[in-house]
C-alpha cells in the first residue's frame, strides 16, 4: 500500500515537473523577442523623420529612402562611435541639435542647419539617435 502511494506521488511530481518545463520553454523566446523589437528602430520608424530635416540632402543614411547626401559624413560613422562606447545617445542628439559645438574632421562647419531642437521632439530625436546608432560602415 505504500509502495502505491509513493508511485502516485512521484507521479504527480513528474507530471508538474514537465507542464513546468512545457511552459517556461513557451515564454522565453517570446519575452526575448519583445525586448529586442523595443531595443531596435526601424527604418519605416524613422524615414518620415529624417525627410521632415532634409537629413538625406547632405548625409549618407542606411536604408533611408534617397538619404544619399554627400555635403556632410556618411552617419554610419555615428553607429560605430556609440557602439565602440565612444558616444552616448545624448551626444549623438546633441550633434543633431548643436552641429557647431563639435565639427567633425575634414567637413564644413556652419553648414548643418541649427534650428532642429524646434523641428523635433525629444522622442523624435531619441529615435533618430538610436536608429543612427545601430549602423555600421561595414558592409
Ligand atoms: C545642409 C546640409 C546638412 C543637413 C540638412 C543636415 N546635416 Fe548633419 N552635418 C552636415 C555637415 C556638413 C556635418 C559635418 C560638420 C559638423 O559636424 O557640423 C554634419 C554633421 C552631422 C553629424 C555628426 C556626424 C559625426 O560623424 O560625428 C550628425 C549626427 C548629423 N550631422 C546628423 C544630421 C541629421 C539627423 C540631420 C537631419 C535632422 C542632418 N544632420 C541634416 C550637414 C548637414
Amino acid at each position: 500500500m505504500l509502495k502505491r502511494i509513493l508511485w502516485i506521488v512521484g507521479l504527480v511530481v513528474f507530471a508538474l515537473a514537465l507542464v513546468g518545463c512545457g511552459s517556461g520553454g513557451k515564454e522565453a523566446p517570446a519575452a526575448e523577442a519583445e525586448k529586442s523589437s523595443a531595443e531596435t528602430v526601424s527604418a519605416e520608424q524613422v524615414q518620415a523623420l529624417f525627410d521632415k530635416g532634409a537629413c538625406g540632402s547632405c548625409h549618407k543614411i542606411e536604408g533611408i529612402n534617397g538619404a544619399v547626401g554627400t555635403v556632410g559624413p556618411d552617419l554610419c560613422a555615428v553607429g560605430e562611435e556609440v557602439q565602440e562606447g565612444e558616444e552616448t545617445l545624448a551626444d549623438v542628439i546633441e550633434e543633431i541639435v548643436d552641429p557647431n559645438k563639435t565639427i567633425t574632421p575634414g567637413y564644413p562647419a556652419g553648414v548643418m542647419p541649427t534650428t532642429f531642437g524646434d523641428l523635433y521632439t525629444q522622442e523624435e530625436l531619441e529615435l533618430m539617435a538610436k536608429y543612427l546608432a545601430q549602423l555600421s560602415c561595414k558592409e
